[in-house]
């Protein structure tokens, strides 16, 4: 619930900067990350998202505790938020948008593999890469 969930405080930020076609200043940038925070002031109130609104509110805090909104650091970030971001990261990458082409799978592979234990958990770098290993062995 919280994967499936983790974007829904964006429906509390204006769609004009969420579809922006174009970079993000920094202002549209700060607006644009309220959205985990957003989203778990959402899940709050709705008894079976208990156990998943800190999935939805860390999504996009990284390993070495420069993401946001808490600043959370390593294993302090719940690990279903851990996995979401490495999930969000890579179909971030290889999804087409307005302004650019998605890029190949190996593209995203190599860069989550780059950001092991910066912005990525390195357990689930390394469990995401095998996983999409014996994937493509039998692709
Ligand atoms: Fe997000």
């Amino acid at each position: 619930m919280g994967c499936l969930l983790h974007d829904v405080g964006k429906i509390g930020i204006s769609e004009e900067i969420v579809r922006k076609p174009s970079s993000l200043t920094v202002e549209e940038y700060n607006i644009i990350k309220e959205h985990p925070g957003k989203g778990e002031q959402i899940a709050r109130p709705i008894g079976f998202l208990q156990n998943h609104r800190f999935l939805i509110r860390n999504h996009h805090e990284w390993y070495d505790g420069t993401g946001y909104p808490d600043r959370l650091k390593g294993e302090d970030i719940p690990v279903g938020a851990q996995i979401i971001g490495v999930a969000d990261a890579f179909d971030a990458i290889t999804s087409t948008r307005p302004y650019r082409f998605g890029l190949d799978p190996e593209v995203a592979l190599e860069r989550i593999r780059e950001n092991r234990g910066t912005q990525f958990s390195p357990q689930v770098v390394d469990v995401f890469v095998k996983i999409f290993d014996e994937i493509c062995a039998v692709c």
